[in-house]
C-alpha cells in the first residue's frame, strides 16, 4: 500500500450467498479484519429478543462480526442495538443503503437518504444508548446526489464512529461503475473514518480507491465471492498453502449449507458469481433441470470448487 496508513479491511455485508455459512468460510481463509451479519429487519411492533436471538458475536472466530440493522423506527433500533451489544456484537451498523422496494416502501434502506432528520434521529438513539461504536453504510442518494453532504454530516454529528459509503445511488444499482469521487468527498469533509466501498475487484483497485479518495479502510463485497483470497492478494500475505487454506474454506461452506436442511439456493448463488462473465454458461448451468437436488448440488459443488481454485 503506498499509503502509509493500515487501511482496515471488511468483509460487505451480502444478503445470502449462505450468509453465516459463507462468512464461516471465508473467514477459514482469512486475510480481512471484520465482518458484518447481513441486515437484520427491525419491522414495526417488533419482539426484539427473537430478532436478535440468533446472532452468536463468535460464529467467525477469530474474525470479529459486526451487526447490521435495518428499520425505520429510533427507539426499536437502538434497543435492538443495545441487546446484540450486550451479547457481544462490537460493532452495530445502521443500513441506510438496501434498494429494495420492500425494504424502502416502509421507509428503511435507502428510503433514509431522502429523510435526513430520521436518519439523524435514529442514530443518535442507537448512539447515545448503545455501549458499542455504531457505524453507518450509506450509498450517496436515492437518485441523485441532493442529500449527500447533509447526510454524512448528520452522520458525523449524531455520534458514529465511522460511515462507510458504497459510492453509487440506488438508482445505480449495482452495475454503475461505483463513484469514488463521492468517497473523496466524505473524506475530505469528515473527521470520523470513512470506509470506502465499491468494484474493488483486484489489489490495483484497492491501491487506485486509496490514491484517489484518501479513504481511511476499503470494504469488498462481490469480489470475496470470486476470489475468496482477494484481501490476502491486497495485503500481499501468502498463506502458506492457497490451496489447502481454500479448500478448507469451501469445505467449511458445504458442511454448514447442507446442515441447515435446504443448501442448493446458496450454492447456485455462489455459483452464479463465480460465473458472472460467463453468461451463456451461467444461464446452461443454473437453468438445467437436473434430474434431482443431490445431482444438482453435486454438478454445482463441483462447478465451485474448479472456478475457486482456478484463480490460483
Ligand atoms: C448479494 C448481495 C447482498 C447484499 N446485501 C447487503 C446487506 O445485507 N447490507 C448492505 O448494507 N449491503 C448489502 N449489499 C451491498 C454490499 O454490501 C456492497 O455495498 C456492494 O456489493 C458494493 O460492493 P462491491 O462492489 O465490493 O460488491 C449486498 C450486495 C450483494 C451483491
Amino acid at each position: 500500500m503506498q499509503k502509509t496508513l493500515n487501511p482496515r479491511l471488511y468483509l460487505a455485508p451480502m444478503e445470502g450467498l449462505g450468509a453465516i455459512e459463507f462468512r464461516k468460510m471465508l473467514a477459514v481463509i482469512g486475510g480481512f479484519d471484520e465482518c458484518c451479519t447481513e441486515f437484520i429487519r427491525i419491522p414495526m411492533n417488533p419482539h426484539l429478543p427473537s430478532l436478535v436471538k440468533d446472532f452468536d458475536p463468535l460464529a467467525t472466530s477469530p474474525v470479529p462480526q459486526a451487526v447490521q440493522l435495518m428499520g425505520v423506527n429510533a427507539k426499536d433500533l437502538a434497543d435492538a442495538a443495545v441487546l446484540l451489544a450486550q451479547k457481544g456484537a462490537h460493532r452495530i451498523e445502521l443500513n441506510c443503503g438496501c434498494p429494495s422496494n420492500t425494504v424502502t416502501g416502509k421507509g428503511a434502506g435507502s428510503s433514509l437518504l431522502d429523510t435526513p432528520e430520521n436518519l439523524y434521529a435514529i442514530l443518535s438513539e442507537m448512539c447515545e444508548k448503545c455501549p458499542a461504536p455504531v457505524t453507518a453504510k450509506l450509498r450517496i442518494g436515492v437518485n441523485d446526489d441532493k442529500n449527500f453532504l447533509k447526510n454524512i454530516h448528520l452522520v458525523e454529528k449524531a455520534g458514529c464512529q465511522m460511515i462507510t459509503l458504497h459510492a453509487r445511488t440506488k438508482a445505480d444499482g449495482y452495475t454503475h461503475p461505483a463513484r469514488w469521487e463521492y468517497i473523496k468527498v466524505a473524506k475530505q469533509e469528515l473527521s470520523i473514518p470513512v470506509c470506502g466501498n465499491g468494484d474493488i475487484t483486484t489489489p490495483q483497485a484497492a491501491r487506485d480507491m486509496l490514491e484517489q479518495t484518501g479513504c481511511d479502510h476499503l470494504m469488498i463485497g462481490r469480489q470475496a465471492a470470486r476470489d475468496p483470497l482477494i484481501f490476502h492478494k491486497i495485503r500481499a500475505t501468502s498463506p502458506l498453502d492457497e490451496t489447502t487454506l481454500l479448500l478448507q474454506g469451501l469445505e467449511t461452506f458445504f458442511f454448514w449449507i447442507q446442515k441447515r436442511g435446504n443448501p442448493l439456493g446458496s450454492i447456485k448463488q455462489l455459483a452464479s458469481f463465480l460465473l458472472t462473465n460467463e453468461p451463456e454458461l451461467k444461464k446452461s448451468y443454473l437453468t438445467t433441470s437436473f434430474e434431482n437436488a443431490k445431482h444438482a448440488e453435486e454438478k454445482l459443488i463441483s462447478l465451485i470448487v474448479n472456478r475457486l481454485t482456478a484463480n490460483l
